[in-house]
């Protein structure tokens, strides 16, 4: 079983940007925290990070045959990225959207993702907690779809 975690734009400066909207943790130590606890319950992670919507196209499209499941938070280019949802809807790897703030809370533009309609689900607004959660909640996907 493996998953990827991938992180958008921005993402890397976790712990130094806005705290009070993505919380205190920093990047490393969120990915740390998920690299055991997947460890921990035997599921193969790999975490990517990149500030180039190409970047992460190319890294979607790599995921066919090669992964179980998706777990983005596309930072800014939810609201914007029409390449990285038809990547998504092309590989069609069971994905599931995060967003460590309430997006709905926030500004009207951040209200719409163009990411959510080709993903299982989204999480929003349990900061880091949300990468945990999902990876639960990718998991009992993939187990009650006999997926993996
Ligand atoms: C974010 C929300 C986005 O609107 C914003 O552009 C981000 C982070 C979040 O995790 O809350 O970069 O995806």
């Amino acid at each position: 079983m493996k998953l990827l975690l991938i992180h958008g734009p921005n993402l890397n400066l976790l712990g130094v940007r806005e705290p009070d909207k993505y919380g205190k943790e920093n990047y490393d130590d969120i990915n740390k925290a998920l690299y055991a606890y997947c460890f921990k319950i035997n599921v193969e992670l790999e975490i990517f990070q990149n500030n180039c919507e190409g970047a992460i196209v190319t890294k979607i499209q790599e995921a066919l045959n090669n992964c179980d499941g998706i777990i983005i938070n596309p930072a800014a280019y939810t609201h914007t990225s029409v390449a990285i949802r038809d990547a998504i809807a092309a590989v069609n790897i069971p994905t599931i959207e995060v967003h460590l703030s309430n997006v709905y809370a926030r500004e009207e533009f951040r209200h719409k993702s163009l990411i959510a309609p080709v993903c299982l689900g989204q999480i929003a607004g349990f900061k880091s907690h949300g990468y945990k959660m999902a990876i639960d909640a990718m998991l009992e996907h993939l187990k009650q779809n006999n997926e993996a």
